[in-house]
């Protein structure tokens, strides 16, 4: 696990953060559900004002409360990491240091894994693949999100095809570990579905990978706010995540896994904070994660996210409980609807995290979430959802009557269940009756006529 920096490794040369710090007394009951910032939001509709209902949040998830709190807090004493000796910025350094154990302590990490603070799932992907080994060659499927799919470069990549089912899957990565034996390897997969949700069984690919001789970095972007992340449990060599998708909003990724590619791998960010040393004769790269941290680190996005990391163990069984109560209504509900898909990799029975991806005969994914906002009050997204290649092979139809994209509904804790039985009855209602209102399809997408009540004015939050 990551210790606190030497002051040898930093820039700066400030010392060492000495600051003593507590957790704060944990008052909240663990199975209550965690508030989120934003819960009581009420959007304009052509019906009038209603609650928002949040159905998008494997896009991104609002903000909790304890997080709001806990950013709130830090910006008090806010400033910088390891490049000063004031109080503030010892207090400030320490903060950073302890939301990387926080961190580590969420994904299971385990003694000597390094966990690295970066912007996005995306970023995190390419300090790993700027770290490879030279002639490393990555395995990932087609069905990946492209963050996963793209960072490592076309020549040293294996596709491997959209599997039928985990055990295709399994059998697939197989034959291709065995038809590319080599030194350097790493499999590379989602632990969840950003479209269908699926939970792929890490655990099982992490041991075939290992019995060939390679490795596993596990996409857990859409996991992280929703089950438990174990990289020892797992046995899996990284796993990446996002603040953005684990209740914390600001640009903050995780890489956490194993040091000894990270250490031996090209700084990512050259500069300040990544050097040991400087001299007119060369440089000496830090270790660790400050190797790849360079530039002052976002340290409220890290605190952000530990708080998140904290607040979701401490009020996990709620968590889980509450989504897929969701779930469940969301799913049975959409199904029962005539005329609605919604789409599957590996089957009705398999588990799957609160994400529902569906189309509606006879209607443009575009204009049923736009219909959704605009005569509901619902937010959902409706696209390709950055995995083209998988939405492609779910919505294949040799007679060309599906529509090319598909809308997603995605629950968690700004989710409500009345909000669930709005887009059930609004997808129903739809189907029925049609649009409320008069939409027109322009070069801009669909519009409603009059006044889109959306448009109106609101005062800059600055
Ligand atoms: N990757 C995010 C999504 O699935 C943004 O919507």
């Amino acid at each position: 696990m990551s210790a606190l920096p030497s002051t040898t490794t930093l820039c700066g040369g400030g010392p060492a953060p000495v600051v003593r710090t507590r957790a704060l007394r944990v008052v909240a009951e663990a199975e209550a559900l965690p508030r989120v910032v934003g819960a009581g939001l009420r959007v304009p509709t052509t019906a009038g004002e209603v609650a928002y209902a949040n159905l998008d949040h494997a896009a991104s998830t609002p903000a909790l409360q304890t997080v709001k709190d806990a950013v709130d807090r830090a910006l008090e004493t806010y400033s910088s990491v390891h490049r000063g000796a004031g109080y503030a910025s010892r207090l400030t350094s320490a903060w950073y240091e302890q939301a990387r154990d926080e961190v580590a302590r969420f994904v299971g990490a385990r003694e000597g894994d390094e966990v690295v603070f970066t912007r996005t799932t995306t970023d995190s992907w390419s300090v790993l693949a700027n770290a490879l080994p030279s002639r490393a060659v990555v395995f990932v499927f087609g069905s990946e999100h492209h963050s996963t799919l793209l960072p490592w470069g076309r020549s040293r990549t294996v596709r491997l095809p959209i599997p039928q089912g985990t055990d295709d899957a399994l059998d697939l990565l197989d034959e291709a570990l065995a038809e590319h034996p080599g030194k350097h390897r790493l499999v590379v997969l989602t632990a969840a579905s950003n479209v269908t949700g699926e939970v792929w069984p890490v655990e099982r690919f992490a041991r075939l990978a290992h019995e060939h001789g390679a490795r596993i970095a596990v996409d857990a972007a859409q996991l992280s706010a929703h089950r438990r992340i174990d990289l020892a449990a797992w046995d899996a060599d990284w796993v990446a995540f996002s603040g953005h998708k684990t209740y914390a909003p600001f640009g903050t990724g995780v890489l956490a896994g194993r040091r000894d590619w990270l250490d031996a791998g090209a700084p990512y960010l050259p500069g300040g904070g990544a050097t040991a040393s400087v001299t007119e004769t060369g440089t000496v790269w830090a270790t660790g994660a400050a190797r790849h941290e360079g530039g002052s680190p976002n340290v409220v996005g890290a605190i952000a996210l530990a708080a998140a990391c904290a607040t979701i163990e401490r009020h996990r069984e709620a968590i889980e409980a509450h989504e897929e109560d969701l779930l469940e209504r969301l799913r049975g509900g959409l199904e029962a609807v005539p005329g609605v898909d919604v789409l599957s990799l590996f089957g009705d029975d398999h588990d799957r995290v609160g994400v529902v991806a569906f189309t509606v005969t006879g209607f443009d994914p575009s204009l049923v979430s736009q219909v959704l906002s605009v005569e509901h009050g619902i937010g959902v997204r409706d696209g390709k959802f950055c995995a083209h290649l998988l939405v492609d092979e779910l919505l294949e139809d040799p007679w060309g009557e599906r529509p090319e994209t598909a809308v997603r509904a995605s629950v968690g804790l700004g989710s409500t269940a009345e909000g669930v039985e709005r887009l059930v009855a609004a997808v129903a209602g739809l189907v029925a009756e049609g649009p409320s209102r008069t939409w027109t399809r322009t070069a801009a997408g669909w519009t409603v006529e009059g006044t889109d009540p959306r448009d109106v004015e609101v005062e800059r939050p600055w």
